[in-house]
C-alpha cells in the first residue's frame, strides 16, 4: 500500500504526514516484507522509550503513590506491546530469510538502526514534555501499520494458500497461512493504536482534574 494514501476516518498528525511519505521515498510506495520489517524494528522503539522514561523517573519519584500508579499502568502496557512488536520483527526477519528476499544493506540494515536510535530519544523528549503527543504519534504509526498489513493481504490473495512456519510461533502462536499471520499482525497493531489513544484520553482527564 502507498503510505501516502491516508485511510479515511482517522486524522494523522502533521509530523506523521511528513514521516510516512518520507519513508516512502526511501523504501518505495509499495508494501514489501522488507519494508514491513523496517516498520517493525521502529515500532518497538516508543514502548521501550516510555518504559525507560518511567524507569528513570521512578528513581526519583518512587515515593509518590499517584505517580507510581500511573507508571505501573503505562509500563505494563509498554512492556507487553514491545514484546508483541518483537515477535512481529523476528517472524518477518525469519520469513525474509526463508523466502530468500534480497535486501539492501544500507537501506534495510544500517538506516533502520539510525532511525531507531534517533526515534528513541525524540519519543523520550516528547514524552517528557507532552506525553499525549508521543502517544498520538504512536497511534498514527500503529494505524498506518495496521492498514499496510491489511492492504498487503488484499493485494496478494495468494497469501491465503501459502502455508507458513516459523520457530517463533511457539512464542507468538500458530497460524494457518501467510494471510492469517499478516492479519493477526494487523489486529495487534489495531490493539496498540487503541491503547495509545486510550492513554491520550487518560492524560486529558488527569490534566482536567489537576
Ligand atoms: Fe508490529
Ligand atoms: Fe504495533
Amino acid at each position: 500500500m502507498s503510505n501516502l494514501k491516508q485511510p479515511t476516518g482517522y486524522k494523522y498528525s502533521l509530523i506523521s504526514n511528513i514521516l510516512f511519505p518520507t519513508m516512502d521515498l526511501f523504501y518505495g510506495r509499495a508494501t514489501t516484507f522488507s519494508k514491513l520489517k523496517v516498520l517493525e524494528l521502529i515500532a518497538r522503539i516508543p514502548y521501550q522509550s516510555w518504559e525507560h522514561n518511567f524507569f528513570v523517573w521512578l528513581t526519583h519519584k518512587y515515593g509518590k503513590k499517584e505517580y507510581v500508579e500511573r507508571a505501573i499502568e503505562e509500563m505494563k502496557m509498554a512492556r507487553a506491546a514491545q514484546d508483541n512488536e518483537q515477535w512481529h520483527l523476528f517472524i518477518l526477519a525469519d520469513l525474509i530469510n526463508q523466502f530468500k528476499i534480497k535486501e539492501n544493506f544500507l537501506l534495510h540494515v544500517v538506516l533502520p538502526q539510525i532511525i531507531a536510535f534517533t526515534y528513541f530519544y525524540i519519543i523520550s523528549i516528547v514524552h517528557f514534555f507532552k506525553p499525549e503527543w508521543s502517544y498520538k504519534l504512536n497511534a498514527d504509526f500503529e494505524y498506518h501499520a495496521e492498514n499496510a498489513y491489511k492492504q498487503f493481504v488484499e493485494d496478494n490473495p495468494q497469501f491465503k494458500d501459502q502455508k507458513v512456519e516459523s520457530s517463533f510461533f511457539k512464542y507468538y502462536g500458530n497460524v494457518e497461512n501467510l494471510a492469517d499471520l499478516l492479519l493477526k499482525f494487523a489486529e495487534d497493531e489495531r490493539h496498540h493504536k487503541e491503547e495509545s489513544l486510550a492513554m491520550i484520553q487518560k492524560i486529558k482527564l488527569e490534566n482536567k482534574k489537576s
